[in-house]
């Protein structure tokens, strides 16, 4: 096995918060063990335009606090090619680079098992606010979403409260009801609307919210994932059906932003610096993740495999604490 002297990083896919404190650990602990670290520009495609610069210790000063990525990100349409990955193979080989560590989330995961088969060392660090990943239980950037979705909650509860009206809040996750489902618990939301279960509007909505009329409540909120969408029609079907004043309001890339929380900034600094260990002590192609509380790894191809489903004890709890 070929030593490890070159480390890239980039950032790929959506930024998230903690993405930051995530570069800083590697190329702090990278330095620190004797790597050379680049910072590569724009995720995959900064690897294919050669866009990249020796990281020193300053260069991730002062960044532990801030959201979005230094390194910047994007989605690219040519990596997602076999002349692409090839490319890209090639263009690491120009720059020396022996291991690249990727953080982003699970396109960003295929990104890096592709260069993997194509014989570059690669590393995963799970960064997305989807927690959509399903070889780990945390994402670098959901605990910050999280708390910034729960922060426009409470603020549009004033509303509700205060005209009596019924919320209906749409949240970020892409196909996965993870952020959904957690904001509903924390937000005390009448229902859940999640794309990993079925929907019926009249049995999942109406029932429960004029139930809950019944019972002497006088404002609502209803949690709909973006995987389902469509909190625009459903606000209006909620208002012709029951008469109670309804408003939608669809949260989009503000979710994306801001500091990352103490969790995102621990958990990304401890992933960042087990993807390094990972390195050093001869690892090759894994992916780094929280299993039980503790950081953990696997072998990038069974990562890829696996399946993460929805917590049916907290979809059942959310329906029990909307009573
Ligand atoms: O993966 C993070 C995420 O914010 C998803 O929740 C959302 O579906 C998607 O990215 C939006 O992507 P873009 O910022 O490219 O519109």
């Amino acid at each position: 096995m070929s030593e490890i002297k070159t480390i890239g990083v980039l950032t790929s896919g959506g930024d998230a918060p903690g993405m930051n404190a995530a570069v800083r650990a590697v190329v702090r602990t990278g330095i620190y063990y004797g790597f050379k670290v680049l910072g590569i520009r724009k995720g995959y495609e900064g690897l294919l335009n050669g866009d990249m610069e020796e990281m020193t210790l300053r260069s991730v000063g002062d960044i532990i606090h801030r959201g979005g990525t230094i390194l910047q990100t994007a989605r690219s349409a040519e990596f997602n090619t076999e002349a692409g990955v090839k490319k890209a193979i090639s263009i690491a080989k120009v720059f020396g680079i022996d291991a690249l560590i990727v953080i982003g989330g699970d396109g960003s995961y295929r990104g890096a098992r592709d260069l993997s088969n194509l014989g570059l060392t690669t590393m995963c660090i799970p960064g997305t606010i989807d927690n959509d990943i399903a070889s780990t239980e945390y994402t670098i950037g959901f605990d910050t979403a999280l708390n910034t979705v729960q922060d426009a909650i409470d603020k549009i509860r004033d509303t509700a409260y205060s005209h009596e009206r019924c919320s209906v809040l749409e949240v970020m996750g892409r196909r996965a009801g993870y952020i959904a489902l957690n904001v509903a618990i924390s937000g005390g939301a009448e229902a859940a609307i999640l794309p990993e279960k079925e929907f019926d509007i009249d049995r999942d909505i109406i029932k429960p919210i004029i139930e809950g009329r019944n019972r002497g409540k006088k404002h609502y909120l209803v949690i709909i994932a973006e995987g389902v969408g469509g909190a625009v029609e459903i606000a209006k079907y909620i208002e012709e059906k029951t008469d109670i004043k309804t408003r939608a309001t669809i949260l989009g890339h503000i979710q994306r932003g801001g500091s990352p929380t103490v969790y995102d900034r621990v958990m990304a600094s401890r992933m960042g610096a087990h993807a390094v260990q990972l390195l050093k002590d001869g690892f090759r192609n894994r992916v780094v993740s929280l299993q039980n509380g503790a950081i953990t790894d696997f072998e990038i191809n069974e990562a890829l495999s696996m399946k993460k489903s929805i917590d049916e004890k907290m979809v059942e709890l959310n329906k029990i604490l909307a009573l």
